[in-house]
């Protein structure tokens, strides 16, 4: 299976997938990166892996149906069959969120329904819950939500910032990402009636 992965920024997630797309009969190839940003960090993890990128500027359409729809020109011409965001940090019209419906992932670092949007780790340190995580989902057109496909929890320490526990929730991130790419990518795990079903052997 062909992914097209969509980054913003840093990329760890990215480079979590590339690593993951390494190893013999892992079921996808990235076939392109795109970035919104031009001096996206995670855009070298690409070049070094010798995967085509683009940076497909926001600033440089009129409307956010414009962008979409560049953003679509290009997956489509890279062949992806499956799109991931990994990082990206643009909302996406509902008319590209349906163009892709139930072949777009993405990852956000809470366990879902909880802490949608932004600052997620200060809102769960502030909530005083003991148990956080992260979610791979498929992409409906309000933010982070969708079918859930695999979470990981870890736990909420005391003594706690936002930035120790972004950094424990990232280290699971890098975990869960390549494994829910691979149950999507490998047909093990699909959607039907709006929730994800699985294939009887995935643990
Ligand atoms: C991750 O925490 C991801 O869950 C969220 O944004 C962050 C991106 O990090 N959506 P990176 O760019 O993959 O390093």
């Amino acid at each position: 299976r062909k992914i097209g992965v969509l980054i913003s920024g840093r990329g760890s997630n990215l480079a979590a997938l590339i690593e993951a797309c390494q190893t013999p009969d892992y079921p996808a190839e990235i076939a392109v990166v795109i970035s919104n940003r031009p001096g996206a960090p995670g855009l070298q993890f690409a070049e070094s892996a010798g995967i085509p990128t683009q940076v497909i500027d926001h600033k440089h359409f009129a409307s956010r149906t414009d962008f979409d729809r560049a953003l679509d020109d290009a997956l489509r011409a890279a062949g992806a069959e499956l799109v991931c965001n990994a990082g990206f940090m643009r909302l996406l019209t509902p008319e590209f969120v349906q163009l892709w419906r139930d072949r777009q992932l993405n990852i956000h670092p809470s366990l879902l329904p909880a802490f949608r949007g932004l600052d997620t780790h200060e809102r769960a340190i502030a909530s005083g819950v003991r148990i956080s995580g992260c979610t791979v989902h498929f992409v409906r057109a309000e933010m982070d939500e969708g079918p859930i496909v695999a979470q990981a929890a870890v736990p909420v320490l005391p003594g706690d910032d936002a930035e120790a526990l972004a950094a424990r929730v990232l280290r699971a991130e890098h975990q869960l990402y390549p494994w829910a790419v691979r149950l999507v990518a490998s047909g093990a795990a699909w959607v039907e009636d709006d929730r994800v079903v699985y294939a009887p052997d995935v643990p």
